[in-house]
């Protein structure tokens, strides 16, 4: 059997469900071809004559599948450190946004963009992630709350995909919240209407999510969204019960959403329904950390009901202003409970399932994308254990 390229002397965290934990293989080795995982095992089973273009010996070096950050706002403009220090004198987030502050002053900043800076500023984050073997971001648009704004931050997503060694998934976010010059019901019609099909039709969206939130968008006029994204042939995702109780989590299981996401407020009804569907549970605990939550998502009643669970950045300038993914499973633990296998496979292959990608990601088996990061570390659990070190030895992308 002959490979383009083979690592070899490896531990690698498979993460295939079939085996316990982390799916650790040890020694065990990797073949690549055309991109793709021909061969992931432990050595003992490389077939006799196993033979590469290129032989890379990793010394014992942790392997993982490339990491993936299920959930960002990484294209804006502007930043907000000035609400930051407003909150930490005693603002609170709802009351800044209701003042018009929040996400609709980051929509002011990045219509007055140009997509050029968009790029470069939203480039520059890609990168810091990227450095801590990201290979695989969702990018969400949000901040445009007009027609040629949101498509425009879809575009430069999807150039980021283009430009950069890894994959983008992009998600219209266009219900974030009401514009500033639109009242909600016209609002409500234009990315009905117009803003689903042309974005779809375009070819610029993965996915549609809406704010569900009593700031944002009550759960009927998201249901009219999500509505319009299954007549454009696209699955959904929902920030749920982020800062109340809105029936979020039930909402997303009764459209088979990819994924709902935060889930602080969500009640053991929402958990049960959860539980129904695929819907991935996505935590961000960089968002709960950042505005001082307390109210905790239910992870023990997730766990038990056995809803899977990813955690992603949140990368976004008002709630979550977080680039790294590794701190984000720091969090995850710290604060969630999570356990160290349960972050690890929820920024691996329970993250390939809350982007609807876990038939070619996630996990390293063969006939999988060859994407995968290599860590100079003991243990597996220095991967949530550290804060602010990072590991990464070597990140992979598509064999290369
Ligand atoms: O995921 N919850 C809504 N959206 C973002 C925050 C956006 C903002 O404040 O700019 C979030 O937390
Ligand atoms: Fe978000």
């Amino acid at each position: 059997m002959r490979f383009d390229r083979l690592w070899r002397n490896a531990r690698l965290a498979t993460l295939v469900p079939q085996r316990p934990g982390i799916g650790m293989v040890e020694p065990g080795a990797v073949g690549v071809t055309g991109g793709r995982i021909a061969f992931a095992g432990a050595e003992a089973d490389l077939p006799a004559r196993a033979d590469a273009g290129e032989v890379f010996d990793l010394d014992g070096r942790l392997l993982t599948p490339g990491l993936i950050d299920c959930h960002t706002h990484l294209v804006f403009a502007g930043e907000r450190s000035g609400e930051f220090e407003l909150r930490l004198a005693g603002a609170d987030y709802q009351s800044i946004a209701q003042a018009g502050g929040g996400i609709l002053s980051t929509v002011r900043a990045t219509r007055a963009a140009t997509d050029e800076e968009l790029e470069a500023s939203a480039g520059e984050r890609l990168r810091v992630l990227m450095a801590e073997g990201v290979t695989t971001i969702e990018i969400k648009s949000g901040y445009g709350l007009d027609l040629a704004t949101e498509l425009r931050m879809l575009r430069v997503a999807r150039a980021l995909g283009r430009r950069y060694p890894l994959e983008v998934t992009t998600t219209l976010l266009a219900a974030h919240a009401v514009p500033p010059d639109c009242d909600r019901a016209s609002y409500l019609e234009l990315v009905i209407r117009r803003l689903i099909p042309q974005a779809t039709g375009a070819g610029l969206a993965d996915a549609v999510d809406g704010y569900c939130e009593h700031i944002a968008f009550s759960a009927d006029e998201i249901r009219r969204v999500f509505a319009a994204a299954r007549s454009a042939g696209l699955p959904v995702k929902l920030h749920a019960d982020q800062l109340s109780d809105s029936g979020g989590a039930a909402l997303a299981a009764e459209f088979h959403a990819l994924s709902a996401d935060h889930l602080e407020w969500t009640n053991d009804e929402g958990v049960a329904a959860l539980a129904r569907s695929p819907t991935v549970a996505v935590l961000l605990p960089g968002a709960f950390y950042s505005l001082r939550e307390r109210q905790q998502p239910r992870v023990a009643a997730l766990r038990r009901c056995g809803v899977r669970m990813a955690v992603a950045t949140d990368c976004n300038p008002g709630t979550s202003p977080l680039l790294s993914i590794l701190t984000a499973l720091n969090l995850a633990a710290v604060q969630f409970g999570l356990t160290v296998e349960e972050c690890l496979a929820a920024v691996t292959r329970e993250a390939a399932h809350a982007l609807g990608r876990a038939r070619e990601i996630g996990t390293l088996e063969a006939g999988k994308r060859a994407d995968f990061a290599i860590w100079d570390v003991e243990r597996a659990a220095e991967l949530v254990y550290w804060i602010g070190r990072n590991p990464l030895h070597k990140r992979i992308w598509r064999g290369d």
